[in-house]
């Protein structure tokens, strides 16, 4: 048995949507993953009903057709993409194709909790970096690399905290880390970053090849049981990654689906537009409930309740409302929100504030 992973437990998806509709006798809103409330792209799912026959040959594992479109989309070379079974995979195969046993990843926390796993699971250290002020402080994260660090991650705008940092702020974090240090730059959620100075990393893949870029088809196209996500990087470091992708991560439906979600222009800006705008209208609601709130650039807020904030999940959760109490994620006093469609946030918004006034 690996040692260690002594340290690692098994990833806890919580009670199930229909566990919790028994227990609660409530219709269950989910609004602790994440995902898109608006539903997946209508020609995605136009592009599976045409697929669905192909279902019992392998894909192209190279998956070259949606690589040539991603490649269009970024202005870059087809061998700068590298896809996986949900980024969560691309995670893994940096981890394992790039870490030798013992080298160590820097990892600002609080944040997504899989850099870490994948980095264990390599047998690589994790060396963490608490960020007082929950916003990454990219001066202090520079400051924090060591000898042995190999790779850092930042998550941007970065989950759990929905914050974000800036164009400028990552140039300058990118000139500072040397170049034999590997930047993880997760950007799951940087199409609901509505921030003119959010970075614009492909600009940053063409200057730095120690950089790559995290993205994943589950947010804003609406995939997220698909399971498809991808890398951008150096060729490099990509065919680096390639040696030990399984032959087929992602299958025709997958491949398809997101190629087509890709083209989905006025969809995904439509998404984009309602969610940054309920966004801010749930903002000024906590604001007005007397809640602390993080100026958020995701699909989610971060806030934290006057009152215990575990005890104001459970009594959300017996309303109908599943969010994410971030106990977990070592904020106790927090609460982490996805953001959906107006009838649902007003719902939220008159159930808290009953909630709040008993
Ligand atoms: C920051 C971040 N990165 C990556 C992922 C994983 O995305 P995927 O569904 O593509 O595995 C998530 C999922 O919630 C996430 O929050």
């Amino acid at each position: 048995m690996r040692s260690k992973l002594a340290g690692l437990v098994p990833y806890n998806p919580g009670k199930s949507l229909e566990e919790l509709e028994k227990l609660t006798g409530q219709k269950i809103v989910r609004l602790s993953s994440n995902e898109s409330l608006w539903g997946p792209s209508p020609l995605a799912l136009d592009a599976l009903k045409h697929n669905l026959d192909k279902i019992n040959l392998y894909p192209d594992g190279a998956a070259q057709e949606l690589k040539k479109a991603l490649a269009d989309l970024w202005g870059l070379d087809p061998a700068c993409f590298c896809l996986g079974n949900g980024a969560d995979e691309v995670i893994f195969m940096l981890a394992v194709s790039l870490l030798d046993p013992g080298e160590e990843a820097v990892i600002p926390i609080p944040t997504f909790s899989q850099f870490a796993v994948a980095v264990i699971s390599s047998g690589g250290n994790c060396r963490f970096l608490p960020q007082p002020d929950l916003a990454f402080d990219l001066k202090d994260i520079a400051a924090g690399l060591t000898d042995k660090t190999r790779m850092v991650f930042i998550c941007n705008p970065n989950n759990p905290t929905g914050t974000s940092f800036t164009h400028q702020e990552l140039r300058e974090f990118l000139q500072q880390v040397p170049r034999d240090i590997v930047v993880v730059l997760d950007e799951a959620y940087c199409h609901f970053a509505a921030d003119p100075s959010f970075p614009r990393s492909a600009e940053l893949l063409q200057e730095h090849r120690n950089l790559v870029v995290l993205r994943t088809f589950s947010k804003v196209y609406g995939l997220a049981t698909l399971r498809i996500g991808y890398g951008a990087a150096d060729p490099a470091i990509i065919r680096q990654m390639e040696k030990i992708r399984l032959p087929f991560n992602t299958g025709i439906l997958q491949q398809t689906a997101a190629l087509a979600a890709l083209a989905d222009e006025s969809f995904i800006r439509q998404v984009v537009k309602e969610t940054v705008r309920e966004r801010s209208w749930l903002q000024e609601e906590f604001q007005a409930l007397g809640y602390q709130t993080l100026p958020s650039q995701a699909n989610f807020i971060l806030f934290k309740p006057q009152t215990d904030a575990a005890q104001l999940a459970e009594n959300l959760l017996q309303k109908g409302f599943l969010l994410r109490h971030t106990g977990s994620f070592g904020l106790p006093d927090w609460i982490r929100v996805t953001i959906g469609p107006h009838p649902l946030m007003t719902k939220l918004a008159e159930t808290l504030k009953q909630l709040s006034a008993s």
